[in-house]
């Protein structure tokens, strides 16, 4: 099954935003598998956004995220990559949808909210990166008769 790997950022977490940003994705039918809150490091904040590292903003989105605690996830799910990226909306939650979460929440570029990976092979390098294989839970959903 598709895992991605899902943080909120620090203004989602200051934002009170926590519980709707997970309501989103349990709504969708994604299944929860890995969760922690964190203060990150200013070198795994590198690490994540190396990619960024050559760009005139790189140094203050890792200022950003080494700023205030973020809430670091793994969703599992069919399809979860980019249905995940289709719930967060567009770079700019200036012209991100409304009814995505940048969309619906974010004001500026800056300060979008959520990261989401942006396909399967970064998915799986990203939960590698964020997370201990023993933080993360294989579970079904069960039919029992405390299910109500
Ligand atoms: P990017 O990977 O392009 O976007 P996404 O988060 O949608 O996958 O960029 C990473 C983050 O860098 C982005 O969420 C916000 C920040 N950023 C800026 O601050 N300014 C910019 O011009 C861009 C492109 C990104």
């Amino acid at each position: 099954m598709e895992r991605t790997f899902i943080m909120i950022k620090p203004d989602g977490v200051q934002r009170h935003l926590t519980g709707e940003i997970i309501h989103r994705f349990e709504r969708k039918g994604f299944t929860l598998v890995g969760l922690k809150m964190m203060q990150v490091s200013r070198e795994l904040a590198e690490t994540h956004y190396s990619v960024h590292q050559e760009r005139p903003f790189f140094k203050g989105l890792v200022d950003f995220i080494t700023s205030a605690p973020v809430i670091a996830m793994v969703w599992e799910g069919e399809n979860v990559v980019s249905a995940a990226r289709n719930l967060i909306g567009q770079t700019n939650p200036t012209t991100a949808d409304p009814g995505s979460i940048r969309g619906d929440f974010g004001v500026s570029i800056g300060r979008n909210l959520i990261h989401g990976s942006d396909a399967i092979e970064t998915a799986q390098t990203e939960i590698a990166l964020w997370f201990v294989e023993d933080e993360l839970v294989d579970w079904k959903p069960v039919r029992q008769s405390w299910l109500y």
